[in-house]
């Protein structure tokens, strides 16, 4: 596969990174996926916006990496996957410089690597048609959810857990309240309502999770940005988790509690096909 390093397109095999990219030894660095779908690029500007948020928040020496969808459009054609489903990974570093916590200065130029891989779509269509199973676990996360940084070792742990429970995601919960999934955002039905996590710096802003808002909006589905707390959970009709990877996915049982009849419900049902006329 070609991939894009440091201003070059090279065959991915022959990237080196350096071992004191402050990436590799801090995690000093943000990333974004993006899903191309046969045909088109998914809302590459808003991944753009999230990763600026980032770099801003870092301080990193670029700030808008706007110039990257040229780039991401170039992979795709030269790795011939224009006709398929294909997954976009974009890592930007603040750059190399000898171990020392304090920014480098002067500013290292960012390390900036982005690959494109072909995607299978068939398991995720499964689980979007059966749904999936989750469990709940401690947001031991940092409180800079927001930006899309690199270290992961909470999510990486929380979905090690699901995966050893037999579940497919874990909900980070903070103070009583489901924040997020591992790698998706949590979207729970009360009393026909979609209700998610309010913007925080406790969650990631999803692209899916905004996409899924507008659709209700057009849709006359009802929505409510405001905490789901651990206590009522129970109270909810349908759950499910939303992400580029994912889309929208239902939880059919969550601790190993099936959630309303224990299938996927109505709402779920609707998201799904507004989603997949999105994106067809
Ligand atoms: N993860 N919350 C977290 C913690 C995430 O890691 C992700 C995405 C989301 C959903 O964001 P979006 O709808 O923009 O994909 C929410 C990506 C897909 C990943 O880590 O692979």
């Amino acid at each position: 596969m070609i991939a894009y390093f440091d201003g070059r397109f090279m065959p991915k095999d022959d990237i080196c990174i350096r071992p004191d990219d402050r990436g590799f030894l801090f995690s000093d660095s943000l990333y974004e996926v993006i899903r191309y779908y046969p045909g088109r690029l998914f809302r590459p500007e808003a991944h753009i916006r999230r990763l600026n948020h980032g770099a801003r928040h870092l301080a990193l020496s670029c700030k808008d990496f706007s110039f990257l969808i040229p780039v991401v459009r170039d992979l795709i054609s030269q790795n011939h996957l224009e006709s398929q489903d294909a997954l976009v990974y974009i890592h930007v570093t603040r750059g190399c410089a000898p171990r020392n916590h304090p920014f480098p200065v002067p500013d290292p130029e960012p390390t900036l690597y982005v690959c494109v891989s072909p995607f299978d779509p068939s398991a995720r269509e499964r689980s979007r048609h059966t749904g999936i199973h989750a469990i709940t676990v401690p947001d031991i996360r940092w409180s800079r959810c927001d930006m899309k940084t690199t270290g992961l070792t909470a999510n990486v742990l929380a979905n090690q857990q699901a995966a050893e429970n037999g579940a497919a995601e874990a909900i980070f919960v903070r103070d009583g309240v489901l924040m997020e999934g591992t790698h998706s955002n949590f979207m729970a039905v009360f009393d026909n309502i979609v209700t998610t996590a309010p913007l925080s710096n406790y969650i990631l802003g999803g692209i899916t999770r905004e996409t899924v808002l507008e659709i209700c909006q057009k849709s006359d589905i009802l929505t409510s940005e405001s905490p789901i707390y651990e206590n009522r959970i129970h109270l909810a009709s349908e759950l499910m988790i939303t992400g580029t990877t994912t889309e929208v996915t239902p939880i059919v049982a969550l601790n190993g509690r099936p959630v309303g009849n224990g299938k996927p419900g109505p709402t779920a049902r609707a998201l799904q096909a507004a989603y997949a006329d999105l994106t067809s």
